[in-house]
């Protein structure tokens, strides 16, 4: 029988109150997410849940870069929940509040169909890298590079972060450095890319990884995993970036991937530097 859940399903804004369900919605997926993680994402940004018969049954979180840029993850909805509607409710409600903005995510297959239905379209792959950290040789660094903390004028590296991903990301880069570390790849004394690394989950993540090549995106890499060996890290790392193959014969394996999807006009990153890692998955 066909049940209307409309009367027994209401939706409001997140709060930290909530994050304690979260964290239990997430865990139920799988996910790594920490109360940490989640409050960190709600501060940056926006969240909904959903409510069932006066429980939370579903999360979405929503941040905005800039005028006319958005990101949307922690889509979930409990298992015994699924496939009464709350999923595509709470993207409606999401993508109201996020109105006017190119929306982008990164899908589960799961996800996809419905983000389908709803007018995204597939853009890129994701591929989540992790494992306890072997031992990585020494990155070999071309005449004029190095690598080196990040000074305490920034660098300049919101505005690298921003190019490279198409959006504004100057507060994401300053939340970002505030809670984890920075490196920066200099070419000649000047900052051509960076990488940062955070707790996250069941460890840490290298997270993002911003470079103008592949060779300075191994050498940032390889700083942050040569300090870190038989340490959990974690990458989300593009699969254009040509990254995966080298951490596959690294030994930090692929245990996933997910589909990067577009509403509205996708953000075009420039070509100085790229994005080869995310800053999460729920970040883009
Ligand atoms: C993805 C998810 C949030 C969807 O939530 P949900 O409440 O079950 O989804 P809904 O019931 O609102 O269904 C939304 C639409 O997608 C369609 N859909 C859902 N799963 C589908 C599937 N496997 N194949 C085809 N269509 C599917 C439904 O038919 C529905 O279409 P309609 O609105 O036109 O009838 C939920 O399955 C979930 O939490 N999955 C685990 C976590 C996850 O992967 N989240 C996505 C992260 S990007």
């Amino acid at each position: 029988m066909a049940i209307d859940v409309d009367a027994r399903v209401t939706l409001r804004s997140m709060t930290a109150q909530d994050i304690d369900a979260a964290v239990e919605l997430s865990r139920e997926q799988g996910w790594p997410h920490r109360e940490e993680d989640w409050a960190q994402f709600l501060e940056w940004g926006e969240g909904l849940v959903a409510l069932l018969d006066g429980r939370i049954a579903g999360t979405i979180m929503g941040w905005r870069f800039g005028e006319d840029m958005a990101t949307l993850g922690m889509v979930i909805v409990t298992n015994a929940a699924q496939g009464q509607g709350i999923g595509r409710k709470l993207m409606q409600a999401m993508l109201e509040s996020l109105a006017g903005r190119t929306v982008v995510l990164n899908a589960t297959d799961e996800g996809l169909p419905l983000y389908k239905k709803l007018g995204f379209e597939v853009t890129g792959t994701v591929l989540q890298h992790q494992g306890s950290v072997p031992a990585v040789p020494l990155a070999e660094l071309l005449p004029g590079e190095r690598v080196r903390p990040m000074g305490a004028s920034g660098d300049g590296l919101g505005d690298l972060y921003s190019k490279a991903s198409g959006m504004d990301r100057h507060a994401l880069f300053d939340a970002l450095a505030e809670c984890g570390s920075t490196v920066v790849l200099s070419r000649e004394h000047q900052p051509v890319g960076f990488a940062q690394l955070r707790r996250f989950g069941r460890g840490w993540s290298i997270a993002p990884v911003v470079a103008p090549d592949l060779g300075g995106a191994k050498a940032l890499v390889s700083h942050w995993l040569g300090l870190n060996t038989n340490t959990f890290c974690r990458l989300d790392v593009t699969l254009e970036s040509g990254l995966s193959e080298w951490l596959q014969k690294l030994g930090l394996p692929c245990v996933g991937r997910v589909h990067t999807m577009a509403l509205g006009p996708a953000p075009k990153g420039g070509s100085e530097a790229r994005i080869y890692g995310l800053a999460a998955q729920a970040l883009g």
